[in-house]
């Protein structure tokens, strides 16, 4: 069992309050003249009501930061998303609903209330909205200023039944925005969405997994949709009967190995499916075809689920042993008759977080950016660092934040003038708890430097409570 609290508890266990636009104040250095647009971040806000704390990090309720960089300066706004299940809450001042890893009440009858969608993930700017996602459920529409909640929105084609997943891609050329949504019932099915620029969902296809699993991310690679189905069984009985969370109703089962699906995306048709050795992955970084079919995708692979228990543990302010990952390249014909993959580990010091350039979503791409922890980081202690992948050179480029201060994932803002390149000539940005200081912080690094420094530190208001993931809006486009 978890004992001594970390230092990361201060800023993972605040209940947050919000803020609105607020002029936030410079703490060095100074804001890039080519920094321009909105960063947000989503991430569980509150994991504590009426001395009750959740089951699972993943079931906080949402709230969504938002970060303007403007040619005065950076504003910043900090909301909860207001899906029905919070107001219900607040007004109850107690937990009601279930979430992925928590029973909604400590009393067994009480646990049949329904699911609450947590809106916690992620975010998706459109030109018009943002929503806040949940793997569960429908996004949360929010205003792109103010951060007011405006309600559920279906995208033109979403039910009840059919979630809009926390990872979609935007394809870089054309905008289209795919995802994906699974959804449970007599049969477990994939729901794949073709979206235009503006978020609307224009196609849809259904397909049958062969049994229930939880599937978190997916990679637009090339001409294809490519999901990595990891050896995951639902143990029905105890979930439907309310003894066990989804969470807990998930059984490691290595035997079965991981199914890999291959669709393509202008039909959303099935192009193949194979089963490989088992592992397990939250988060693709990226993905390419390469010009002899072959498919690259970058990961970051675990060899089974326990991970799944450390992040349930991060409410209890401690989370024992650090859980292995590491960053793979993996490479396979996906039309080939035995589509043999090919893995080279990339980083093996337990890392999370992938991302890239927005402009090179889906394509051929030179930089990698991820979270990863210090070198003589203590088992139970979040990510103090992140690196920087080149992926010509092999070399990777650690920027080490420092002793207690905990870093989220690391975005790349292209800079407004830049072009399509492969230097990566933008900013990277993260939010930091400076724990020493008690204070939640933006970084901004230059992507082209070596990374030692951050070029600018602009304090927020209020802690902000380490969050998921984020995308940054409004930047030049490629
Ligand atoms: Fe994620």
């Amino acid at each position: 069992m978890p004992t001594a609290q970390r230092s990361w508890s201060q800023c993972v266990q605040h209940t947050a309050q919000g803020f609105d636009t607020t002029p936030l104040q410079t703490l060095s250095g100074s804001i890039p003249t080519d920094l321009r647009g909105t960063l947000y971040r989503n991430g569980p806000a509150r994991l504590e009501r009426s001395g009750r704390q959740v089951g699972h990090w993943f079931d906080g309720d949402g709230a969504v930061l938002a970060v303007k960089f403007t040619d005065t300066g950076a504003a910043g706004t900090y909301k909860y998303v207001q899906t029905a299940g919070y107001q219900a809450e607040e007004k109850a001042d107690r937990y009601l609903y279930s979430g992925y890893g928590s029973h909604g009440s400590e009393s067994w009858l009480g646990r049949w209330k329904g699911l609450k969608n947590a809106a916690n993930t992620s975010v998706l700017a459109t030109t018009d909205k943002l929503l806040a996602l949940w793997e569960g459920g429908m996004p949360h529409e929010m205003d792109l200023e103010t951060l007011d909640t405006v309600g559920l929105n279906a995208l033109d084609q979403l039910t009840s039944k059919t979630p809009f997943s926390a990872h979609p891609k935007v394809d870089p050329k054309t905008y289209e925005i795919f995802n994906f949504g699974v959804s449970f019932g007599p049969k477990t099915q994939l729901h794949l969405y073709r979206c235009n620029p503006q978020g609307t969902i224009v196609q849809t296809r259904a397909h049958d997994l062969k049994g229930a699993t939880m599937l978190h991310d997916f990679a637009l690679v090339g001409r294809y949709l490519i999901f990595c189905l990891p050896p995951l069984k639902l143990d029905l009985l105890p979930l439907a009967a309310r003894i066990k969370t989804f969470s807990e109703a998930l059984v490691w089962t290595p035997e079965l190995g991981t199914e890999i699906l291959v669709f393509d995306r202008n039909t959303l048709e099935l192009v193949t499916r194979f089963t490989t050795e088992p592992w397990f992955q939250w988060h693709f970084g990226n993905g390419e075809e390469r010009s002899d079919g072959t498919v690259c995708l970058e990961l970051i692979r675990y060899e089974d689920f326990q991970t799944n228990q450390f992040v349930r543990d991060i409410p209890q302010g401690n989370a024992e042993p650090i859980v292995p990952s590491r960053l793979v390249h993996l490479q396979f014909q996906p039309t080939a008759t035995n589509p043999l993959l090919c893995w080279e580990t990339l980083w093996d010091r337990s890392c999370e977080f992938p991302t890239v350039n927005p402009h090179v979503v889906g394509k051929a791409w030179r930089y990698s950016y991820f979270s990863t922890h210090r070198p003589d980081a203590k088992p139970g202690e979040l990510y103090e660092a992140f690196a920087r992948l080149d992926r010509q050179s092999g070399q990777v480029t650690v920027s080490d934040c420092g002793p207690e201060q905990y870093i989220s994932e690391t975005l790349y803002a292209p800079g407004h003038n830049e072009r399509h390149s492969q230097n990566d000539r933008g900013w990277l940005l993260s939010t930091v708890y400076n724990a020493p200081e008690q204070r939640s912080e933006v970084w901004i690094h230059d992507a082209a430097s070596d990374l030692a420094e951050p070029i600018c530190t602009i304090a927020l208001p209020e802690v902000i409570p380490l969050g998921f993931h984020g995308t940054v809006h409004g930047v030049q486009r490629p």
